[in-house]
């Protein structure tokens, strides 16, 4: 019952805050939420943020958030809404980084390298 209760109450502060939250936590557990059950790679950072998807700093031309801007994504049940694809393009907007506010974490942490393992679904 505790643990519901807390996760009820983590869903309230999430969803008023986040339209000012350009944080990835925000993002990450929207993501996590929302396409993780079909992309292993909404799991991790260095998944939601391999340079397949986001080009960091522009939001229109990176594939994570074309595909959500256009409702392409989530492939089936309910679309982002407008605050949720806001928030994707704010995140990236401010370079798409993995920490909340500066100091961010160093360049070495930042993602690289190949695009991640297939999701055992048979996505890519
Ligand atoms: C019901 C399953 C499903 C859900 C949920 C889903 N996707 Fe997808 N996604 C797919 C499939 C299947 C493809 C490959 C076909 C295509 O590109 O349309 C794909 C392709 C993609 C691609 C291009 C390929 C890649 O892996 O980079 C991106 C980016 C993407 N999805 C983002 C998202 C995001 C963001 C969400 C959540 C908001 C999401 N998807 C939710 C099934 C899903």
């Amino acid at each position: 019952m505790k643990k519901i209760l807390l996760v009820a109450a983590a869903c309230l502060i999430l969803a008023s805050t986040v339209s000012a939250q350009t944080g990835f936590t925000a993002v990450s557990e929207m993501l996590g939420a929302r396409c993780a059950t079909c992309h292993e790679w909404a799991a991790s950072y260095k998944g939601i943020a391999d340079p397949a998807r986001v080009v960091a700093s522009f939001p229109e031309k990176s594939l994570l958030y074309q595909v959500v801007s256009t409702d392409r994504m989530p492939r089936s049940g309910v679309k982002l809404s407008g605050k949720e694809k806001a928030l994707i393009k704010a995140w990236i907007a401010a370079g798409a980084l993995p920490g909340e506010s500066p100091p961010y974490p160093a360049a070495s942490e930042q993602p690289s390298g190949p695009v991640p393992e297939p999701c055992p679904c048979g996505l890519k």
